[in-house]
């Protein structure tokens, strides 16, 4: 039996589109392994959101055209391959595929075909879905996405290039796919889009469905038991999604809404054109509709034309929010972008300066959040054994991790009692 090796780097939707070219391999006769020297196949699935990202991507495949078997295939797929289109294959002459993040499922083109070089870098929309087969069995956590692209164009923000403009999935394919996740092991379902909560699909018959519909519609399925969503833009946080806070119980209390800064100036600069008024608005009204939500964000730090003012703002909304589980990242130019040909580009070492407070400032509110969760009961959901095999680790709903003893008969879906903490996890015990 033919095998392939496949390694995904980068964000959700990433892993997802790995899961499916792996189920598509797999009904095509071929078998996974995790050793690059077995595989017949291998294929990188990457992520060009910062520099650091892409390089790495580099380095991998110089890892693999050293380890692989002459004969072995190789390529890549997902946002560097759109990233570097033809240019991939002069880096890297062995190369077979660079296929971008919406022509994966051309893939099987050349597997009959191993002399050959296939190039697809086309932003082919919402296709792949549909020529891809399902995967046979859904994982505890099915993510979903609902939809490809995102149309707000930040200025730093490669992803408008690589994934293309947004487009939302029909109502009822997502819901076909929710289905199927929940008869097949899913107890929780992660809705996923760049833009996800700017979901909005019109039926031929006229009507409008957002992500408010989706939700309710899965919170249906008796199988499924969490939902979340991810990731947010602060606008799009419309009342229907945000009354459902208060009226769906199956949806985590837990949300991702990235500020990206705290400077109205930079926000501009950003072309994300909301207020800082407006948003604590919405955080208000999500804590008003759900008291015990939480709130994490992403954070760029080193924009073009940040000052020391600029960036204490972005300390000052983090005190106002105190954001819990956030990511903080040091602005990256990226080709293809408006901000990388902006003036005023800030200099490495205070970019590092400069995340460094930030992700301290972040950690310890993140500790001191982990730590009120001492005492307390949480419905966790089961990821599966740690390493050594001796603990359970269990998400709690806020995405905080649990450790807890192993235990033969220890549920998916538990009741753990909080028992310690510190900044980057949760220990527990099961509550009988
Ligand atoms: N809405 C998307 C955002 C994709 S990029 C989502 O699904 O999460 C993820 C995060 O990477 C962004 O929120 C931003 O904080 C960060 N990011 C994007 N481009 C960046 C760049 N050029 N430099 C540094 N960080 C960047
Ligand atoms: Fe990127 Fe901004 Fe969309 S961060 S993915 S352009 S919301």
């Amino acid at each position: 039996m033919k095998k392939f090796f496949i390694q995904t780097f980068g964000c959700q939707m990433n892993v997802y589109d790995g899961q499916r070219i792996a189920a598509m391999l797999e009904s095509h006769g071929w078998q996974a392994t995790d050793k690059i020297p077995d595989a017949d196949l291998i294929i990188l699935n990457t992520c060009a959101v910062r520099e650091k990202a892409t390089n790495k991507v580099f380095s991998a495949l110089g890892r693999v055209r050293r380890a692989k078997r002459p004969n072995a295939m190789f390529g890549i797929v997902g946002c560097v391959a759109r990233e570097a289109g033809a240019t991939a294959f002069r880096r890297i002459p062995e190369l077979n595929f660079v296929l971008g993040p919406q022509s994966y499922h051309k893939l099987p083109e050349i597997l009959n075909n191993p002399d050959a070089r296939l190039l697809n870098i086309d932003l082919g929309g919402l296709e792949k879905f549909d020529e891809l087969p399902q995967m046979e069995k859904s994982p505890a956590v099915a993510y979903i996405p609902i939809q490809e692209g995102c149309n707000h164009c930040c200025t730093y923000c490669i992803v408008p290039y690589t994934r293309g403009r947004e487009l939302s999935r029909p109502f009822s394919d997502v819901i076909r796919d929710c289905e199927h996740a929940a008869r097949t092991g899913a107890i929780e379902i992660c809705f996923l889009g760049q833009n996800v909560n700017g979901y909005k699909y019109t039926a031929p018959n006229g009507t409008v469905y957002r992500l408010s519909h989706l939700i309710r519609e899965a919170a249906q399925l008796p199988e499924i038991q969490r939902i979340r969503f991810t990731s947010s833009y602060p606008t799009e946080m419309t009342d229907d999604l945000i009354d459902l806070f208060k009226s769906e119980e199956k949806l985590l209390p837990f949300l991702n809404l990235p500020i990206q800064s705290g400077s109205p100036d930079v926000l501009t600069r950003m072309n994300r054109p909301y207020s800082l008024d407006l948003y604590i608005d919405i955080v208000d009204k999500l804590k008003a509709a759900r008291p015990d939500i939480q709130i994490s964000s992403d954070f760029i730090v080193g924009f073009p034309g940040e000052t020391d003012s600029d960036f204490n703002q972005t300390m000052d909304i983090v005190r106002r929010v105190r954001y819990i589980n956030s990511y903080s990242f040091k602005y990256s130019p990226r080709p293809h972008t408006a901000a990388a040909l902006m003036k005023d580009q800030i200099p490495e070492s205070v970019k590092a300066q400069r995340l460094a407070a930030l992700d301290a400032f972040l950690n310890d509110i993140q500790r001191e959040f982990n730590e009120s969760c001492i005492g307390k009961t949480m419905t966790c959901l089961c990821e599966g054994a740690d390493k050594t095999g001796n603990h359970l680790v269990y998400r709690t709903p806020y995405m905080q991790q649990c450790i807890v003893p192993a235990h033969d008969d220890a549920p998916v879906l538990a009741d753990i009692r909080i028992t310690a903490a510190n900044k980057a996890s949760l220990r527990g015990e099961l509550v009988k």
